[in-house]
């Protein structure tokens, strides 16, 4: 409601400012980036230097005067900066180049936006939109300080901005409430969450990894035609066929990204909740970057901050047509693999691939023949609860023997849950 967002990609030229004695070093081609994650079409990059942020523009008015003549050449609607500006500095500018202006913490929340999917996220990014709009308001917006009558809207005498901060300081307290709402709700529903019997991959990873060409790579040739609607209505999400293994749910996630502006970090880990559920984790790496290393800590980082310390991973070692490597699949030394070379656009290194999820997964699941006993209803409908049941049948001397397959994690749950102890159980593994 309060932030629609144009359907057509908006011509956006971009201003890429070094800032000399400031922390934020984000390569030019990174920024760039964000902007086409954001959905828009540039036009052009201007770049500068910054020594001190001036306080009225930010920049100098040289520089204000240059993107200006740029704005009016160019038609370009949006001017996106790769910094964060103030309240003030956004207005003065918005007014010296008459044309919206965006700076990076907007743009960061524009890309969460299109990518949250949970209804707890995507509270959590709406909230962090109306919070940087707030400081916006009660600074920025005084443009708008003029009386306007409206009928039952406001009472008389109230300015245009006190409605503005009247309705945002309310939709912002009903969101908290909301999410505190789902909190408990999730808290409560996580003890015993059901897990869908079509296992998920997420694929997670930095920035320009690959992972939205991996995902297109491997889903393609791959799309069940029942999942037409599913695609149309979520493109990151896709069910496909694992060889050997069988169907799995392919789940693409929002790139992580270095600097990431400290209050949006709420906003940023809701859009990854769907990496909690999953059964396997993608971790795609851009085998060329020259950041490599940190790319891969920062993934690193922020997963150790997930519910995810149990979930299988597997690192993809993407882009090997760059370094002229071939596909292979690196094992651990229990012969489990942990890492696949792959170049998700040259098509290589997809039978690798698919080899190792199918044997991450097959190895993350318990598949039995249990015997029931009197003592066990409990845990008989937990797993009838969790579809877990393939069969039940009854032996020869009346006693009952249920086919399951069931997640190790998800078994290791219901046995507690129904006080149970694997090594008292009679189980025949198949
Ligand atoms: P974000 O959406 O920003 O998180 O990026 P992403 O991880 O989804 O990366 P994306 O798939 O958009 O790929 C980034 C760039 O890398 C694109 O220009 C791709 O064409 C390129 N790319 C992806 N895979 C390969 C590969 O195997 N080899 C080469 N040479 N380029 C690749």
């Amino acid at each position: 409601m309060f932030f629609e967002r144009p359907d057509a990609g908006e011509q956006a030229l971009l201003v890429h400012l070094h800032i000399k004695h400031g922390k934020l070093e984000e390569d030019y081609q990174e920024f760039e980036l964000l902007a086409k994650s954001a959905g828009v079409e540039v036009l052009d990059t201007l770049t500068g230097s910054v020594n001190t942020p001036a306080p009225k523009y930010f920049i100098g008015s040289g520089k204000v005067e240059e993107i200006a003549s740029a704005v009016r050449e160019l038609e370009a609607d949006v001017v996106l900066f790769n910094c964060a500006l103030s309240p003030t500095q956004e207005r003065n500018l918005e007014a010296a180049l008459q044309c919206r202006v965006i700076d990076r913490t907007a743009l960061i929340l524009d890309i969460f936006a299109q990518r949250a999917r949970t209804y707890e996220g995507k509270l959590q990014v709406e909230l962090a939109q109306l919070q940087h709009l707030s400081t916006r308001l009660v600074k920025g917006w005084t443009h708008l300080e003029r009386q306007k009558g409206g009928i039952g809207l406001r009472g008389p005498g109230e300015t245009q901005l006190e409605t503005d901060r009247r309705l945002v300081r309310h939709r912002i307290k009903s969101l908290q409430s909301r999410l505190e709402k789902v909190r408990v709700q999730r808290s409560q529903s996580r003890k015993a969450r059901e897990k869908a019997e079509t296992p998920s991959i997420a694929l997670v990873g930095y920035t320009n990894a690959g992972k939205s060409t991996l995902f297109n790579w491997l889903t393609e040739s791959n799309i069940f035609a029942e999942d037409l609607l599913f695609a149309t209505l979520d493109p990151t999400l896709r069910k496909i066929k694992i060889p050997i293994y069988g169907p799995a749910v392919l789940v693409d996630t929002v790139g992580f990204i270095r600097n990431l502006p400290h209050h949006l970090v709420n906003a940023f880990r809701a859009t990854l909740e769907e990496t909690e559920k999953a059964d396997l984790l993608l971790h795609i790496v851009d085998l060329a970057s020259d950041h490599r290393d940190e790319d891969m800590a920062q993934v690193e980082r922020v997963l150790s901050e997930l519910d995810v310390e149990n979930t299988p991973r597997l690192l993809v070692y993407n882009k090997i047509d760059l370094l002229d490597r071939t596909p292979r699949i690196d094992l651990d030394e229990s012969g489990s693999p942990w890492r696949v070379w792959v170049s998700a656009s040259a098509g290589q290194g997809r039978d690798e691939l698919y080899k190792a999820i199918s044997s991450l997964l097959s190895e993350d699941r318990l598949k039995c023949e249990l015997t029931i006993t009197p003592t066990m209803g409990q845990l008989r409908a937990l797993l009838y609860e969790r579809s877990a049941v393939m069969k039940e049948t009854t032996g020869e001397d009346g006693s009952c023997k249920l086919t399951i397959s069931i997640g190790k994690k998800d078994w290791q749950q219901l046995l507690q849950k129904s006080h149970q102890s694997e090594d008292l159980l009679d189980m025949d593994y198949r």
